[in-house]
C-alpha cells in the first residue's frame, strides 16, 4: 500500500512538550541562543503571535488584547540586548507589527494603504502567464558570462517565495563551472554554466520544529519555482536538477566548508540559453480536477 511518509505528523503529546519547551525560554537562554535560531524565532513568533492577530483586528475589528504583543516585545528587547542590527528585516517587520498592535489596542487605525500592491494591468497579467508558460527546462548554454546583478535578482526572487511559518531557511551556493570545473560531475547537466544550489539552514526550523516535515521541502521547492521563473523573466534560461547521490552532496559541502546544520536540497543551473525545446505539453485543467464544487 502507498504510504506517504512526508505526511507524518508528530504525535500530539510530543508536539505539546515541544511547544511548552519552546514557550519557556529564559532571557539568559534567548541571549545565549545561536543567532540563526534566535532570528528565526523572532520571525516565527512575530508571525504566529502577532501578525495574524493584527490583521484580524485591523480588518475585522476583532479586539486585540493588551498582552498580545508581549512575546514580540520581549524578543525585540532581547534583540537589542544582543546588539543585533536594527535595520535587519525581521527587526523591522516585528517592530512594524508591534507598533500596529499598540495603535489598535489604543483604538487607533493603522494605515496599511502604503502596502497596497501595484495595480496589475492586463499587460502585466499577460506577461506573467507568458513567463509561466514559456519557461522551459533548457540544458544548453552559451559561454557568455552572466553578470552577478542578474543572478542576485534571480536569487532574490527565491527569497520572496512563501515560506512555512515565516522561518526563512533558504540559503544559496553559487558555483560557476569555470571556477570549479568538474565539481558537478555526475549531474545530468554537469557543465553548468552556473549552478545555483538551494540550501536550508535547518537551525531555522528549531523555531517551529513540529510542523509537518513535508513543509520543509516545500519551502525549498517554492524558492526553486520562483528561481526558474525569475531566471526566464530576467532573460536567462535554466533547468532544475537532482542531486544524483549523497556523495555528490557531501563533495559540495566539503568543498565549500558548509556547516552541518545547512542542508543542500536541490539545484538549478542557469545561463544564457542556447536551446528552444518543444514544450512538454500539460493536461487541460479540467482533466486534472478530482473534485470541483
Ligand atoms: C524537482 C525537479 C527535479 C528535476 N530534476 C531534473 C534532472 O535531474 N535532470 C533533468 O534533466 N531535468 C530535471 N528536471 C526538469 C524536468 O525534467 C522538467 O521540468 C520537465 O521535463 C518539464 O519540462 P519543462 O520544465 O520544460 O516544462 C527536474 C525538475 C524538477 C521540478
Amino acid at each position: 500500500m502507498f504510504r506517504d511518509t512526508s505526511m507524518d505528523y508528530y504525535p500530539k503529546e510530543e508536539v505539546k512538550a515541544l511547544w511548552n519547551a519552546n514557550m519557556s525560554f529564559t532571557d539568559e537562554q534567548l541571549l545565549a541562543m545561536d543567532e540563526v535560531e534566535f532570528r528565526a524565532r523572532v520571525r516565527e513568533r512575530s508571525h504566529h503571535t502577532l501578525e495574524i492577530q493584527v490583521y484580524q483586528a485591523a480588518y475585522r475589528h476583532k479586539t486585540i488584547s493588551e498582552t498580545q504583543a508581549d512575546t514580540t516585545k520581549r524578543l525585540l528587547r532581547i534583540w537589542r540586548e544582543r546588539g543585533l542590527p536594527e535595520d535587519a528585516p525581521e527587526y523591522k517587520y516585528a517592530s512594524f507589527l508591534l507598533d500596529a498592535a499598540e495603535k489598535l489596542t489604543r483604538g487607533e487605525d493603522v494605515d496599511l494603504t502604503p502596502y497596497k500592491p501595484t495595480h496589475v494591468t492586463k499587460e502585466m497579467e499577460d506577461a506573467f502567464f507568458t513567463i509561466v508558460k514559456e519557461r522551459r527546462s533548457v540544458r544548453e548554454f552559451t559561454d557568455e558570462d552572466v553578470p552577478d546583478e542578474i543572478l542576485d535578482k534571480v536569487l532574490e526572487a527565491g527569497l520572496w517565495a512563501a515560506h512555512g511559518c515565516n522561518v526563512q531557511s533558504i540559503r544559496y551556493l553559487i558555483v560557476k563551472e569555470k571556477d570549479h570545473p568538474g565539481l558537478f560531475k555526475g549531474s545530468d547537466v554537469p557543465g553548468g554554466p552556473i549552478h545555483l544550489v538551494i540550501c536550508q539552514d535547518m537551525r531555522c526550523y528549531r523555531a517551529n520544529c513540529f510542523t509537518p516535515l513535508r513543509n520543509r521541502l516545500l519551502d525549498a521547492g517554492a524558492a526553486g519555482q520562483n528561481i526558474v521563473l525569475a531566471a526566464h523573466a530576467a532573460g536567462l534560461e535554466g533547468v532544475w536538477l537532482t542531486f544524483p547521490n549523497q556523495a555528490f552532496v557531501d563533495r559540495l559541502k566539503e568543498t565549500f566548508n558548509i556547516p552541518e546544520e545547512v542542508r543542500l536540497v536541490t539545484y538549478v543551473d542557469v545561463g544564457w540559453g542556447d536551446q528552444t525545446p518543444y514544450p512538454p505539453l500539460r493536461w487541460n485543467v479540467k482533466d486534472t480536477i478530482l473534485h470541483r464544487d
